[in-house]
């Protein structure tokens, strides 16, 4: 889950542990200053009739590590993004001090925390079907007579294959989060959460000294079959079951996942581990500054080159103490630096006063990367189970839930990071700044495939200086394809350089006709050419002839939001675009109207040209 989704959260509903009251009333004057609705329920309280899967939910839990458990429970299955204020004392996962939490959720809204999407852990048997954060362990039942204490045997298989008899109190499946728990009380490894879903099986207290802990992949599928009665505990007992000999349970990856969200008030993974473990590598306050060189930091390039925390503007020039938070000197660590990993944003980041146009630009395209990744959750979610859909002004001009959700995500993010920018959305009123800079913003292109359950629709999110495109990324959901350009510097999809094809045969090549209504580019050129696709993205299809698997694109008519992204792209490509008659190609955005455009590889374009003309006058639509 992209933290940028998180900046049009409308709801929040905290679980609350007892003598939290302090927290709650600085959390309900927070809401209410922000028109965010706060429901608050006990720990152990069902939530089902405040939470609403229509709004944007975020969920807090306000106690320890337990309160927090109990929030994965109730928010992981329902896919909302859980927040830990930590009342308790030794926290691992509610990592935000009650001090920090309207600054931290100020950070969230801003659309600028992260999300960890953490691995759980599965469990099915006869008695038993349950998913934990932490861990299951397995372990014998305690006797009432201390002295009859015995050793529990366990036989235990990965994908059917046997790894052999467990002997001991027993055994811990953990997750990476759970790793600093039982399984590392047990000698098992601290596995570094982030990005990471392995599972491992750790023996408690076996007398065998050559076994050891054994990692495995989330889809391994880990069987236990007991050879005496045993508990099995599920994160420390919020679920329990006896196992009678001989049961067997199966134990793998958990298919959802859980989302943690991660602000810059966070301790760092290591720091949080230095002070709880007391870990003898270093002393807490012993840290050294990155070994990322400033100039490493600035564009970007070290492990979390392109996260939000990286690029958001920060006190860095002022403070370069504290690089991360400057509302916060007390912390010196960013979410960034807390190890998530980058979006595919390239882009340098760090704009400051003074900026050049360039850094402007780069960082104009690391926010409209991440903004339509984050479009591209809710359209994934929603693509193909689309029912309400609404007609605009014919039978094939609609709009869904999804265009608006979608919609909401990008022009939040974009106000959030630039509020003097004027915004162009094909689903919201025009705010045109014709002297300055304009987002133009298609939040769904190709909706008739989407709504039909079609892979082929895109995001597409331009920046125009004084109405020149200059900035455009396209954002591809399905196929989590990312095209960006920056007009005159390149092109790129997933980061790689691309261009148009050289090809200079029409009977060699590939088209793409965009709205045709009367078939004039079908009819003239299917014959002469390898053969004319339609897709039903036109954004898209500019990003085709930008890679070179089309040589050339036509739009019968196009609105801006339409192109204005791809035609960045394309041109930066090395295409030629021009209207159908092969002038300049050039469109209006304070009106409604809508322009041909005919994009080709460059040699191809006086031949299509040519055809197009003949194609046009033939049934007298010379325009
Ligand atoms: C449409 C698509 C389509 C093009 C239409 C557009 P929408 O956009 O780009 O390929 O031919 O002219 O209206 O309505 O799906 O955003
Ligand atoms: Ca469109
Ligand atoms: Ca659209």
């Amino acid at each position: 889950m992209q933290g940028r989704r998180l900046a049009t959260t409308d709801e929040i509903i905290a679980i609350v542990s007892p003598n939290s009251d302090d927290v709650v009333a600085r959390l309900e004057s927070w809401t209410t200053a922000r028109d965010i609705t706060l429901s608050t329920v006990d720990v152990g309280d069902e939530i089902d009739e405040r939470y609403d899967p229509n709004r944007a939910t975020l969920g807090i839990t306000i106690g320890g590590d337990g309160t927090f458990l109990e929030g994965i429970k109730t928010f992981a299955p329902r896919n909302v993004p859980q927040l830990g204020v930590n009342t308790g004392t030794l926290s691992f996962l509610a990592r935000v001090e009650p001090d920090d939490l309207n600054a931290a959720l100020d950070e969230v809204v801003q659309g600028r925390a992260k999300v960890d999407s953490r691995q759980q852990v599965a469990v099915t048997g006869s008695s038993v079907d349950a998913t934990g954060i932490n861990d299951v362990t397995v372990k014998h039942v305690p006797p009432e007579n201390p002295v009859d204490s015995k050793v529990t045997q366990l036989d235990v298989y990965a994908d059917d294959e046997y790894i052999g008899e467990f002997e001991g109190t027993g055994l811990a499946v953990s997750t990476p989060t759970g790793s600093t728990g039982i399984s590392l009380s047990a000698n098992g490894p601290i596995h570094y959460p982030v990005d990471n879903h392995t599972l491992q099986l750790v023996p408690l207290h076996t007398h065998q000294l050559g076994v050891r802990p054994i990692v495995v992949s989330p889809s391994t599928e880990l069987r236990i079959v007991t050879r005496g009665p045993a508990t099995l505990l599920v994160d420390g007992g919020r679920t329990h079951t006896r196992l009678e000999t001989g049961e067997s349970v199966l134990l793998t990856g958990a298919d959802r996942l859980a989302h943690v969200v991660r602000t810059s008030y966070d301790d760092h993974f290591f720091t949080a581990i230095a002070k709880k473990l007391g870990w003898g590598i270093r002393a807490v306050d012993d840290q050294p500054s990155t070994p990322r060189s400033e100039t490493d930091r600035a564009l970007g390039s070290g492990p979390h080159s392109g996260t939000i925390s990286s690029a958001i503007p920060t006190a860095t020039e002022a403070d370069p103490a504290n690089p991360a938070n400057p509302a916060n000197p007390a912390k010196s660590s960013s979410v960034a630096d807390a190890g998530e990993t980058g979006s595919r944003s390239d882009s340098p980041a760090v704009p400051s006063t003074g900026r050049d146009d360039r850094t402007t630009l780069e960082y104009a395209r690391t926010v409209a990367t991440e903004a339509a990744e984050a479009a591209g959750e809710p359209l994934r979610e929603l693509h193909g189970q689309v029912d309400s859909i609404t007609v605009k002004s014919d039978k094939s001009d609609i709009v869904t839930e999804a265009d608006h959700q979608a919609n909401r995500i990008i022009t939040t993010v974009i106000d959030n990071e630039f509020p003097e920018h004027g915004i162009v959305s094909e689903e919201q009123p025009r705010r045109n700044r014709a002297d300055g800079y304009t987002w133009v913003i298609d939040p769904l292109d190709g909706t008739g495939n989407f709504a039909h359950g079609n892979p082929n629709y895109s995001v597409s999110i331009a920046l125009l200086d004084c109405g020149t495109p200059v900035m455009g990324v396209v954002y591809v959901p399905e196929t989590d394809e990312l095209f960006s350009a920056i007009a005159e510097v390149g092109a790129r999809r997933d980061g790689d350089p691309i261009e148009t094809t050289d090809r200079d045969r029409l009977d060699e090549s590939m088209l793409i006709s965009g709205y045709d209504p009367d078939g004039t580019f079908l009819s003239h050129f299917y014959q002469e050419s390898r053969g004319v696709r339609r897709l039903g993205s036109a954004a898209l299809n500019l990003c085709y002839l930008a890679s070179g698997s089309a040589d050339a694109t036509w739009e019968h008519d196009t609105h801006p939001w339409d192109i204005a992204a791809g035609l960045v792209i394309a041109r930066a490509a090395g295409a030629t675009i021009t209207d159908e008659r092969g002038e300049p190609f050039t469109f209006e955005l304070e009106t409604d109207d809508r322009t041909a455009l005919l994009g080709s590889n460059g040699p191809l374009h006086p031949a299509l040209l040519g055809h197009l003309k003949t194609g046009l006058s033939d049934r007298g639509a010379d325009r």
